[in-house]
């Protein structure tokens, strides 16, 4: 009777534990490295072999583990993964672009990938994943899609997970992505990526996005901070109930949904996003949605365009910018990477329904040179825009002077964004 009882408590004490705490684990595997350079994978593996069910995956403190084959750390289940030590990719260009994990979603190419369920991935404060991407931005110069960049960290098809407390150093491409994923707390992530060619060359940086979802449901990214050169957080087709909150970005592209409508006859989604407490050094963009051009031009993942869908329930407030060189609230339409003879948005509008958008509480200042628009709402002809608002929005220009508002196609709204 004693046994049984003790069973069924471990039993609910198990079913009870979400992902935030884990059951006591059955195993613990401390990962030795190598130290002389050869590959630590090979023992990583080995690890989550062990250890990746019931147990714990310990990354040493003060440990630098090499990198040099892909790593899909798959079926994993109730584990907590301490990341103390730091993880760095090699630079073997030739063998990641044949090797990284495959996503169909722009042709991603994925380094190391997470899946399973109940996983808490902890970097204590030191964890650190260097993608030693410089060879990267070299190599990709204004090819941001480039086949292959590899992206160092993936939590794909995981259902209860948090990952916390640690830094990505020098993504080769995207830097922290979340692919058919539900219910992820991603917490105190720090992300750094420069390129020291930046100045000369800032197209060098393109597609170091630094969080991007696709596919994925619920997921809150929070008290987080990203230097990186393209947008900072990206909702990808397929996000929905997602959240954001008191995240600092610089350099970054801004806050953004999509590029949506990529994909020829695909329908994307995205529900219920909610950004709040940002703030926005030196970014490209504010708040932003971005989609393709209504025909098809070359093919994904640089060009594309012809797919439809609909963005709505989305709320942005609460945004503290400065320097920002384009829009702080802002629809852009007709968005293209292909290059040489894109027909003019005009000749191609793209379809779609935007409804019941909301920005408010902007504040800040945009860069001398270039921003003068404060809103920048270019819908298509095509495409529905409605229920969309905009409250408190006092991002000025350089030297002081109100930013003008320009409204196309917005239901409800004159050129001048005045309520009609
Ligand atoms: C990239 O994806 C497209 C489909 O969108 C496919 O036709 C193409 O072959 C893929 N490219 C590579 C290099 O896998
Ligand atoms: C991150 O780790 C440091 C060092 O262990 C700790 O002091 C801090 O509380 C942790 N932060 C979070 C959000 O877990
Ligand atoms: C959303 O995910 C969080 C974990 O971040 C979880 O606590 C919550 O229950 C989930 N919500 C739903 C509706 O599943
Ligand atoms: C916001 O996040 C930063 C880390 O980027 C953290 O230091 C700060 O305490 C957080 N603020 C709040 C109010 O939680
Ligand atoms: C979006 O939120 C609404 C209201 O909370 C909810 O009814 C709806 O199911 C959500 N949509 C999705 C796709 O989860
Ligand atoms: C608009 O979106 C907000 C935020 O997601 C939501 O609370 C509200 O219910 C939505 N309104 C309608 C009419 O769907
Ligand atoms: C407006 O946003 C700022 C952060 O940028 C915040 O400190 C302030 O409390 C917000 N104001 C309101 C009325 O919510
Ligand atoms: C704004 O950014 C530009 C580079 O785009 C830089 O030269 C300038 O110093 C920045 N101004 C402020 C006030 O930060
Ligand atoms: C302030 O800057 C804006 C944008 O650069 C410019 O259009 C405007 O003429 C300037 N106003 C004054 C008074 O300098």
């Amino acid at each position: 009777m004693k046994v049984l009882s003790s069973i069924l408590w471990a039993l609910t004490t198990m079913l009870l534990a979400g992902a935030h705490s884990l059951p006591y684990p059955e195993h613990t595997c401390v990962i030795p490295a190598s130290k002389d350079g050869s590959d630590d994978s090979p023992a990583i593996r080995k690890a989550f072999d062990t250890c990746g069910r019931n147990g714990k995956v310990v990354f040493q403190k003060d440990t630098t583990y090499s990198i040099q084959s892909v790593l899909q750390l798959h079926n994993l289940k109730n584990v907590q993964v301490d990341m103390f030590g730091t993880l760095e990719y090699s630079t073997d260009v030739r063998y990641w672009i044949l090797h990284g994990s495959y996503y169909y979603f722009q042709n991603i190419s994925i380094a190391m990938e997470f899946s399973g369920e109940n996983i808490v991935i902890d970097g204590h404060g030191s964890g650190t994943i260097n993608g030693q991407g410089q060879v990267w931005y070299d190599l990709a110069l204004g090819v941001g899609g480039l086949y292959g960049r590899p992206i160092p960290f993936c939590l794909r098809n995981v259902k209860n997970a948090v990952a916390k407390n640690f830094s990505i150093l020098q993504s080769g491409k995207w830097n922290f992505v979340m692919v058919e994923s539900q219910n992820v707390l991603v917490d105190n992530i720090y992300l750094s990526s420069t390129s020291d060619d930046f100045q000369a060359n800032p197209g060098n940086l393109g597609n170091t996005d630094g969080f991007d979802t696709i596919n994925s449901d619920n997921i809150t990214i929070q008290n987080s901070w990203a230097n990186v050169g393209d947008d900072c957080v990206s909702f990808k087709p397929g996000s929905t109930n997602m959240h954001v909150k008191n995240l600092t970005c610089y350099n970054s592209a801004g806050i953004a949904i999509g590029s949506l409508g990529q994909y020829e006859g695909v329908r994307d989604v995205v529900e219920n996003i909610t950004a709040e407490d940002v703030s926005l050094y030196g970014s490209r963009n504010g708040a932003y949605i971005k989609t393709y051009v209504g025909k098809r031009t070359y093919w994904p993942p640089q060009g594309g365009g012809g797919g439809n869908g609909y963005v709505r329930n989305v709320v942005f407030k609460n945004f503290h910018i400065e320097n920002i060189t384009a829009s702080p609230v802002l629809i852009q339409q007709c968005t293209h990477w292909a290059g040489y003879n894109v027909p003019a948005c005009a000749d191609t509008p793209p379809t779609g329904f935007f409804s019941n958008i909301s920005w408010s509480n902007f504040t800040g200042y945009m860069n001398e040179k270039v921003g003068t628009k404060a809103i920048s709402w270019t819908c298509s002809p095509l495409a529905t825009c409605e229920g969309f608002s905009f409250k408190d929005i006092n991002v000025k220009s350089a030297n002081g002077t109100d930013g003008t508002y320009s409204c196309t196609n917005v239901v409800g709204y004159n050129p001048t964004c005045e309520t009609k």
